[in-house]
């Protein structure tokens, strides 16, 4: 036996027994298997995940409200294998364990790399895992992202994607980008025939505005928006109001505020880090627990590449900040 399959049989005993422990019948079952058969109930609520409380994504798909993103598991720039492919399957196996079942990736994360080391370190998957991927964005090169959205593109690319997490069925595929070359409505009109077609079961969008949400809500049942938020970005603002006036989940991406020059001068910043002294936190846990506090519809999805920003990540789960914490951060 290889040390990876050592790896992957180790790991699958333990999660097995923890499904067991969580009463939730069927173990491993491959959720192709038997998804007709069994109530979407997934959440475990013992885990530490369960603490950031839940969403149905699409009324079906039970998440806790902390997810992992999935698109750090790279070389650098996002391109390429990473440094410890190892490692990053060990951060991916430990993301259930500590009952996440939130993962979000995309063909374009190496690209092919993320999906296909989700594969490799989770399938087949446990029952209840949520794995969202994306299509629209091609890479010429190490962060270089350039969209196409033309219908046979995305088509080629659920394809793509589809092969890679071996599934059937991919729970909730984003449109990755809007591309000024092709009409929204003809992206979104191919994302519809892909989910008419049993490819799908629901449909997200990705960087958006409002006037863009309204259009793809006329196409189509949009259950998820993912655009960039964070203490210190407040730019989609009017889209995550939104998204809470239809009861659609919000996923922000770069949730850690990774911070340029100027950040010093935040004052949100600023203000949140006191909080987080006070508590005691991270200033990592404080940023994710101001969202989770933010809005009943946010779905955060830190990424990492390393297990100890996972643990600390899913630790802010417990974190609530108070009315008058949020007030002082803004
Ligand atoms: N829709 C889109 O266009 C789009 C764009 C970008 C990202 N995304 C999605 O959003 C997810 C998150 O976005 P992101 O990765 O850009 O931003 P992020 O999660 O805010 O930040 C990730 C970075 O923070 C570091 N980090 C993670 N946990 C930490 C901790 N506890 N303490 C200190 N550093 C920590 C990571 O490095 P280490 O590996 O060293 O921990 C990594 O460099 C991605 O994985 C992807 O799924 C979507």
């Amino acid at each position: 036996m290889t040390p990876e399959e050592r790896e992957r049989r180790d790991f699958i005993g333990r999660a097995t027994a923890l499904l067991a422990a969580s009463g939730l019948a069927g173990g491993m079952a491959s959720r192709d298997a038997d998804a007709a058969a069994t109530p979407q109930r997934v959440v475990d609520r013992g885990a530490p995940a369960a603490a950031s409380g839940t969403l149905r994504l699409g009324g079906d798909l039970e998440v806790a409200r902390m997810g992992f993103g999935a698109m750090r598991l790279t070389g650098d720039g996002i391109w390429g294998e990473p440094r410890d492919a190892q490692a990053c399957r060990a951060v991916l196996r430990r993301t259930l364990e500590l009952g996440v079942n939130f993962i979000d990736t995309a063909d374009s994360y190496g690209p092919a790399v993320s999906e296909r080391l989700i594969a490799e370190a989770l399938h087949p998957y446990p029952r209840g895992l949520v794995i969202a991927t994306k299509g629209g964005l091609t890479r010429p090169g190490p962060n270089k992202w350039v969209p196409d959205c033309r219908p046979e593109h995305l088509r080629a690319a659920l394809q793509g994607s589809l092969k890679r997490l071996k599934v059937s069925q991919v729970d909730l595929y984003q449109l990755h980008t809007a591309d000024p070359k092709v009409p929204y409505e003809d992206s979104l009109g191919e994302v519809a025939r892909l989910q008419q077609e049993g490819l799908i079961r629901h449909v997200g969008i990705s960087n958006v505005n409002v006037e863009q949400l309204a259009k793809a809500r006329a196409i189509l049942k949009v259950v998820s928006v993912q655009n960039r938020y964070n203490v210190t970005d407040r730019g989609s603002e009017a889209v995550l109001q939104a998204c809470e006036q239809a009861g659609i989940a919000f996923i922000p991406w770069g949730p850690l505020a990774r911070m340029g020059a100027g950040a010093a001068a935040n004052p949100a910043l600023a203000a949140l880090d006191a909080v987080a002294k006070q508590r005691g936190i991270e200033r990592s846990q404080a940023l994710l627990a101001w969202l989770l506090a933010k809005s009943k519809v946010m779905l955060p999805i830190p990424g990492t590449s390393r297990l100890e920003h996972l643990e600390e990540n899913v630790a802010a789960a417990n974190v609530r900040l108070d009315a008058a914490e949020m007030q002082r951060i803004g």
